[in-house]
């Protein structure tokens, strides 16, 4: 896209294809989308998003159906492989080559990374990467900076810690490379086997300070924001690897005695244990408005894509 804020037609695969700029007028687009998720509109009447799901989802999946219904537009799709064709062995270039004559734009989740960038290859209308493997959510990312505006007045000057499982987790890594183009501090807690990849960190240490811990104790008190997450359990090749680390952090009140007044927690969700449910009704826990907000973000992002956003 080299820079212009031209978005009409355009797939997302990775969060690295956006400048700052760029970010900023999704945001700017998400806001005006707030009176529209309440009243409704018609502007992609007509139009037919695909949600092509071939791992578990339920918020990704469902929020780009119900942003594009609020939009005046349809959807089609499936959720599980196990009913489309690709259970007789049809390949992902096949079925891409097909529901592009079903669809305007398309919204895949794979289990491998690099998925969205082959559909894109193969596909006329916009590829929009819902999750690919352990590498990237790059909408994921676009809603949780979306909530910490929201929070917080702006991204700039915060200090931001990420915990749980930085290998694994797609959405981490797809946020610590939106994060970057910002000035902000990151700190990256996880066992030391489930360290932040390093290629992401290779490029966010060039552009932002990053401090890397196993223990969140002394971090918690430092931050704006905290950033928790679910260890991947899917994606371990061993079980015993993920019986050791299962259960690594968790934040409950105890753990938040020292935590900034007004400190704001996310996540991307599904949690299991890492984030104890007394926590919930503190006014830190902002992870469901996360969810509230991840539909104008997707509304934002389907309107500019498919050409309909003023
Ligand atoms: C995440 C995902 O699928 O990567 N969920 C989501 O899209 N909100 C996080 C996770 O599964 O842990």
């Amino acid at each position: 896209m080299g820079g212009s804020l031209e978005f009409e037609g355009r797939d997302i695969i990775s969060i690295k294809d956006f400048s700052r700029e760029e970010i900023n007028y999704v945001f700017k687009t998400a806001k005006t989308m707030e009176p529209l998720a309440s009243k409704g509109s018609q502007i992609l009447r007509g139009k037919i998003l695909a949600t092509l799901f071939f791992e578990a989802s339920t918020r990704t999946r469902l929020s780009f159906e119900s942003a594009m219904h609020k939009l005046g537009g349809s959807t089609i799709g499936f959720a599980e492989a196990e009913i489309a064709s690709v259970k007789k062995g049809e390949n992902l270039a096949d079925t891409i080559r097909t529901v592009e004559n079903y669809a305007d734009v398309i919204a895949l989740r794979h289990p491998l990374e690099g998925a969205a960038r082959l559909a894109a290859e193969f596909s006329r209308v916009p590829i929009i990467n819902g999750g690919s493997g352990a590498e990237e959510h790059p909408t994921q990312a676009l809603l949780d900076m979306y909530t910490m505006v929201k929070e917080k007045g702006k991204i700039d000057g915060l200090k931001v810690a990420f915990v749980g499982d930085l290998r694994y987790g797609r959405t981490v890594h797809s946020l610590a490379y939106a994060l970057s183009l910002y000035n902000i501090e990151l700190y990256l807690v996880s066992p030391e086997t489930l360290k932040m990849r390093r290629e992401v960190l290779q490029t966010i240490k060039e552009r932002i300070p990053v401090v890397e811990r196993t223990s969140l104790e002394k971090i918690v008190p430092l931050v704006d924001v905290l950033y928790v997450t679910r260890i991947q359990r899917e994606r371990f090749p061993d079980p015993a690897e993920y019986a050791k680390v299962k259960g690594s952090y968790r934040i409950d009140l105890q753990a938040l005695s020292e935590a900034k007044k007004d400190l704001t927690i996310l996540h991307p969700l599904p949690r299991l244990d890492e984030i104890a449910a007394e926590v919930d009704s503190t006014p830190y826990a902002r992870y469901f408005q996360q969810v509230r907000n991840s539909i104008v973000v997707r509304m934002a992002l389907l309107a500019l894509i498919l050409g309909a956003a003023k």
